[in-house]
């Protein structure tokens, strides 16, 4: 057991991007556990785009990071100390217990996960919050039929890498977007999408529709900014987007225009956002279904590990910017 606990705090308010000056590391003594606690030992700590909102004073759907406050974040952590009669020493968890080595918990908010099916860190990604996310948006906000064309932005990220293999099995025509010929030639021939669209390269809009001959019949939105301009006129009446997530907006400081909403009206487009938190029901089944599909090697997953926590943020602002390839992990022992 490492002397203190290392802690990533929120230095300040991020304006545009982040900095690694917008946080500041600290050593303190490892908490002790009350009556009714357990102490936790983080081994992986999941960085996620969500968190650029935590960092900013914006009102939200859920509340901000103080200034001076530990990061809000998952991890999967092992039960060292408990007083808690529902855990023993041992015991694996994934809970939002924030970037730091060690945090106390009265269990509220926790999971506790078997050790052996799959990696522990799966749990943070393809079996954990995000697999969930890309269960929901698509399965029951986009509803794909078989033989429909499925879009998705962010597709070598952590929710669209799972977004198009779950279109595959429903039996659609699958297309990612992302960018870098890398992402693209991985999210085709590592997990076996139709077609990807680069779009940091050549003309958006014309490869988007040759990859696309039969329009969009759902398009799983991760990204939002130029991106949405160039799939908006491909899409065919009737079509879904789930309204997963705008990372390519997270750091803007004015707000972007509304987009060209006459085309939702005449081809009868239904747009939702959602949160996975929300969906709390749907957990269960979204996430045995996924990882029974992982464990017969259905559905493959990718992972960018950075190596500590005082690693943490630099790897937070490369996931921002398109650094990682599928879910960026950092691994703390
Ligand atoms: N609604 C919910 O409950 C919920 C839950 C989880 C996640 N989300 C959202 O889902 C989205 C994906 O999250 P994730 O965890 O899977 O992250 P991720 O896709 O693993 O990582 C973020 C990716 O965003 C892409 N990106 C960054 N800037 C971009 C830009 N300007 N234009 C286009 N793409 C850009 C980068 O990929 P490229 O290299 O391809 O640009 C980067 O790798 C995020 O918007 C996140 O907020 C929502």
């Amino acid at each position: 057991m490492s002397a203190t606990n290392t802690q990533v705090l929120l230095a300040s308010r991020p304006q545009g991007w982040v900095k690694e000056s917008d946080f500041r590391i600290v050593e303190n003594p490892i908490p002790q556990p009350k009556d009714g606690e357990i102490l936790v030992k983080h081994l992986y700590l999941s960085l996620d785009p969500y968190m650029r909102g935590r960092m900013s004073d914006a009102k939200s759907y859920a509340a901000n990071v103080a200034i001076g406050g530990v990061m809000v974040g998952e991890i999967v952590g092992e039960v060292t100390q408990s007083r808690h009669p529902d855990y023993r020493v041992g015991d694996l968890v994934v809970g939002r217990l924030g970037w730091q080595l060690y945090a106390t918990s009265n269990g509220q908010g926790l999971r506790k996960i078997a050790r052996g099916r799959v990696p522990l860190s799966a749990y943070l990604g393809v079996v954990g919050m995000p697999g969930a996310t890309a269960w929901i948006g698509l399965y029951d906000i986009g509803e794909p039929k078989p033989g429909e064309t499925v879009v998705v932005s962010a597709a070598a990220g952590a929710v669209g890498s799972l977004v198009g293999q779950l279109a595959k099995i429903r039996g659609c025509r699958t297309v990612g977007i992302a960018g870098g010929k890398p992402k693209c030639d991985h999210v085709v021939q590592e997990l076996g999408f139709d077609a990807c669209v680069d779009y940091k390269a050549g003309n958006v809009a014309d490869d988007l529709a040759a990859a696309t001959p039969d329009g969009i019949d759902v398009y799983f939105e991760n990204v939002g900014g130029d991106v949405f301009k160039a799939v908006l006129p491909r899409l065919n009446p009737f079509a879904r987007i789930p309204l997963c997530g705008l990372v390519a907006q997270y750091n803007d400081t004015e707000p972007r225009g509304m987009p060209d909403m006459r085309t939702f009206l005449t081809k009868r487009i239904k747009l939702q956002g959602f949160i996975c938190s929300d969906r709390m029901e749907r957990w269960p089944e979204a996430l045995a279904q996924i990882e029974r599909w992982v464990i017969e090697g259905r559905i493959k997953f990718h992972e960018t590990v950075a190596e500590g926590l005082a690693s943490a943020p630099r790897a937070f602002i490369g996931m921002l910017k398109g650094e990682n390839l599928g879910k960026q992990i950092v691994k703390l022992t």
